[in-house]
């Protein structure tokens, strides 16, 4: 993993050399630690020049004056400081490590500009920020001597006053910024080099965590009567892997909750192939897997209080003369046929297996899948909210909160039986296309019979996994998103 912050706690009273960060408020204030600094007039006038007033997220580099210990000075704008919320945290550790840029290390100031506590867990949460801002997807420029890059890790001291405290909350906050980076690393990686059984290769690393993890073989899954995932892979010379990731962290007799990801290495389309331009994003049609691993890593590495199972469908979308072809009818697991009107449309036929395959192995008390399944839902959403699908209430109201609090944000779109109709088939139960309108929606619907009574949540991350805007704490194609709203989702409504 390609994490370029290397992060430590420590109390106030060190020597402050090399960079230092300081938080600085509205009308720049500032903190106990930073005006112990008596750096304040320096601030006020180079302030005053750069036009900077401690607006949230605001950044402004200065040089420390002759005398002092420290070289350089960083100031990360909070704005009103009791407005500052969780994930407004992440993001001032994001834009911090953004200003840094090449610094060899820095120590952070940490402390809220009006001189109020702050919570242990906020220092964690910047350093959350600082860690995901700090992720490159490099490892194939070996040779490349862009000297904006930073090649080493920065060593980051952050400065509080309560160390146990936040040493502790880091804690389950590295397995958050750790289960993000996996997901971002495996998305970001190229198909030639991460396809079915790489893919199950890297999920089976996390059993050092404890997670158990089963593979199971094309065989396997003929046994089971995966018709419908096996169709996706059949034109591939690459065998599909179903991947069953298991966390015990509950009690032994609580049933879990499940998290299902489409795993398509590639997406070609298939015989409905797709145009060329833009096609080499289709190395990222496995980021619902990803995120459902990567989440798998967290809820492992911070020993979550939660019995949780990650299934994920991985295959490649190929056409070859043994591909399947437009109008051909399958078989799913549950018995129900589909008529495979566009082989594009293959998200979902991996997807109704495997949730069917987690419904029944695992009766899980809810159940939540993620696929970068339809381009619909980009031009319904853009970029910014993941569209959520949900047959239960009280699951779409968690989810949403749960977006608000970390910034991966949903947006509920709706399920209605008139959607339903469009993918009746003439000559199966269902068809896996239903024409121009509400592409999302039908994809949806679709994935719906194939569960049966479980409550259950449909994320579509077309949008959001992969090329989704450049953030404070995410300069990478992939986002990683996803890891943590449902990090967030199971602390808030399902740890004890
Ligand atoms: N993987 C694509 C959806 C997609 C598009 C993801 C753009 C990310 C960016 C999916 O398999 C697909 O091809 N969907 C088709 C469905 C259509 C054939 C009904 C689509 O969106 O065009
Ligand atoms: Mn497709
Ligand atoms: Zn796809």
């Amino acid at each position: 993993m390609t994490d370029f912050a290397n992060i430590a706690f420590a109390k106030a009273g060190g020597k402050l050399a090399g960079t230092l960060v300081v938080l600085v408020g509205e009308d720049l204030t500032l903190g106990p630690q930073a005006r112990g600094l008596d750096v304040g007039s320096l601030i006020g006038r180079a302030a005053g020049v750069a036009d900077f007033n401690g607006k949230a997220r605001s950044t402004l580099e200065l040089l420390a004056p002759a005398g002092t210990d420290f070289d350089r000075l960083i100031l990360i704008g909070t704005g009103n400081p009791a407005e500052v919320g969780e994930n407004d945290w992440v993001n001032f550790g994001g834009a911090a490590m953004g200003a840094l840029a090449k610094a060899k290390g820095a120590t952070v100031l940490f402390e809220r500009p009006d001189g109020r506590r702050v919570p242990a867990a906020a220092a964690a949460d910047f350093a959350l920020g600082m860690k995901l801002r700090a992720y490159a997807f490099d490892k194939y420029r070996p040779q490349d001597d862009d000297q904006s890059r930073r090649k080493e890790s920065a060593k980051i001291t952050i400065v509080v006053s309560d160390v146990a405290g936040a040493r502790k909350a880091w804690k389950a906050r590295a397995a958050v910024a750790d289960g993000v980076l996996l997901a971002r690393d495996l998305v970001n990686e190229p198909a030639n080099v991460l396809g079915p059984a790489e893919f199950a290769d890297r999920a089976k690393v996390l059993s050092k965590l404890g997670v158990k993890v089963d593979i199971l073989s094309e065989s396997d899954m003929k046994k089971l009567g995966m018709h419908a995932l096996l169709a996706v892979a059949q034109g591939s010379a690459r065998p599909p892997r179903l991947v069953v990731m298991r966390w015990n962290g509950g009690h032994a007799k609580d049933n879990p909750i499940a998290f299902v990801g489409k795993g398509v290495v590639f997406d070609t389309g298939g015989i409905s192939i797709k145009p060329a331009a833009g096609m080499e994003d289709m190395k990222g049609d496995m980021a619902g897997a990803a995120t459902v691993t990567g989440l798998m890593h967290t809820l492992a590495a911070r020993k979550a209080k939660v019995n949780a199972v990650g299934v994920i469908g991985i295959v490649e979308n190929m056409p070859a003369g043994n591909a399947q072809r437009p109008g051909d009818i399958v078989t799913a697991m549950t018995g129900r046929t589909i008529e495979v009107v566009n082989t594009d449309a293959e998200g979902r036929l991996v997807l109704a297996d495997a949730l069917a395959y987690t419904e029944d192995r695992f009766e899980p008390k809810v159940m939540i899948d993620l696929a970068t399944l339809t381009g619909a839902i980009i031009v319904s959403l853009g970029h910014i909210h993941a569209g959520m699908f949900a047959t239960d209430d009280a699951l779409a109201a968690a989810l949403s909160a749960a977006g608000d609090a970390t910034g991966d944000r949903v947006w509920r779109m709706p399920l209605a039986k008139e959607y339903d109709k469009l993918i009746d088939s003439k000559f199966a139960n269902v068809k896996n296309v239903g024409g121009r309108d509400a592409g999302s929606i039908t994809a949806a619907q679709f994935l719906k019979r194939f569960v049966k009574d479980t409550p259950w949540a449909h994320l579509d991350v077309a949008g959001t996994a992969m090329g989704s805007p450049q953030t404070d704490v995410n300069k990478s194609w992939a986002s990683g998103w996803g890891v943590r709203l449902l990090d967030r989702l199971v602390a808030d409504q399902y740890e004890e």
